[in-house]
């Protein structure tokens, strides 16, 4: 009966085929891998095993995940992982989708050029200390990018590479806190997916750049810039029509509120405060119907304390007083000067 031999071979053989194709890791994405546990000081952290080199294989390593032999994710938020990335760290040439979010993480950003898989990447609240000038290139599918809270190129500061304009589909760009310095990316004005961007905490300086005239942002954070801060009119902010949350407060923006402000329906939050805006606040602004923030405080706007129908608005001006409190701290300093 040889031909059973023969069925229990070519069984045999197709399991053990089986495992060779479902299971065995690339060895490039095995050997990055590899290379990131061994630069962190706590890598026991990630419970990775040692006696099995699959990470994609059927005993699967926690915070990985795979499309068949390729790491796509690698998920360690919140971990308090402490190291550097690895060099060679885009040779995870299949990578869809990163949380290294809130970490200890140290040193030089590994570059990302041509990780065009890649879709998320949450980098945020780590101590990553330089970015490469070729980060950007080539993340053809980039949908949101979270850089915030790094002392990225402290010293010198840095600008965001034009490279990042060829990542037609990102929605979400926030890099809170990392040192850029300069005026808000002119490039970023033609990018029609980007919908949340996010410069709060820079050294960002000039102007809002024209050519974000009309774009379809829903969220709009340049709030808090260190050193002179930005300057000129908010004229631009008033075509973005999308527009629901608009934190422009601690820069020197000047001008009015533009009347064309109240083109932006959707607005639910505005901080303008602690600028050097001037004039009238116009009715249009007071009467847009989502709006539920409002904070105008410390500017040199002018005329009766405008009225507003949500119960967050602030607007007690820093150096021309409006009528009412005026009036209130005159009483005040005559009774001082009544005491005997
Ligand atoms: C950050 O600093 C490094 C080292 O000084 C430099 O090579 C790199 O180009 C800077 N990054 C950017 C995006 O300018
Ligand atoms: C992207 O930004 C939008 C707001 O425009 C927000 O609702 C959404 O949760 C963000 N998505 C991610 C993945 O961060």
């Amino acid at each position: 009966m040889a031909w059973k031999n023969w069925i229990k071979i070519a069984f045999l053989w197709f399991i053990c085929l089986e495992s060779v194709v479902l299971g065995a890791t690339d060895p490039g994405d095995y050997a990055v891998l590899d290379e990131f546990r061994k630069g962190l000081s706590n890598s026991e952290l990630l419970e990775w095993p040692t006696d099995n080199d699959d990470p994609c294989g059927k005993r699967r390593w926690p915070h990985v995940f795979c499309s068949g032999s390729r790491v796509t994710q690698i998920q360690v938020q919140n971990m308090g992982l402490s190291g550097p990335l690895p060099r060679s760290f885009n040779k995870l040439s299949m990578l869809s989708n990163i949380g290294f979010q809130r970490n200890k993480f140290t040193g030089k950003l590994p570059s990302f050029n041509g990780l065009s898989s890649l879709q998320h990447a949450y980098l945020d609240f780590n101590q990553f200390d330089t970015i490469p000038s070729d980060f950007f290139v080539g993340l053809d599918n980039l949908q949101v990018l979270s850089l915030d809270h790094n002392p990225l190129n402290q010293s010198t500061g840095w600008t965001l590479p034009s490279d990042l304009a060829n990542s037609a589909q990102l929605m979400n760009l926030s890099l809170i806190g990392c040192n850029l310095v300069g005026p808000p990316p002119e490039f970023l004005g033609s990018m029609e997916s980007l919908n949340a961007l996010r410069i709060s905490h820079n050294k960002l300086t000039g102007e809002i750049p024209t050519s974000y005239s009309g774009m379809p942002l829903q969220i709009l954070w340049l709030n808090d810039q260190e050193g002179p801060g930005l300057t000129g009119s908010i004229d631009v902010i008033a075509s973005m029509t999308m527009l629901g949350d608009v934190w422009a407060h601690g820069n020197q923006f000047s001008g009015s509120i533009p009347s064309s402000i109240g083109a932006l329906t959707s607005l639910k939050r505005l901080f303008l405060n602690g600028n050097q805006f001037v004039g009238l606040v116009p009715e249009t602004l007071m009467s847009l119907p989502m709006l539920q923030s409002l904070h105008l405080d410390n500017n040199m706007l002018m005329g009766p304390i405008p009225k507003a129908s949500f119960s967050d608005f602030s607007y007690a001006q820093e150096f021309v007083l409006p009528i009412d409190t005026r009036g209130a701290l005159l009483t005040r300093s005559h009774c001082t000067f009544g005491i005997p």
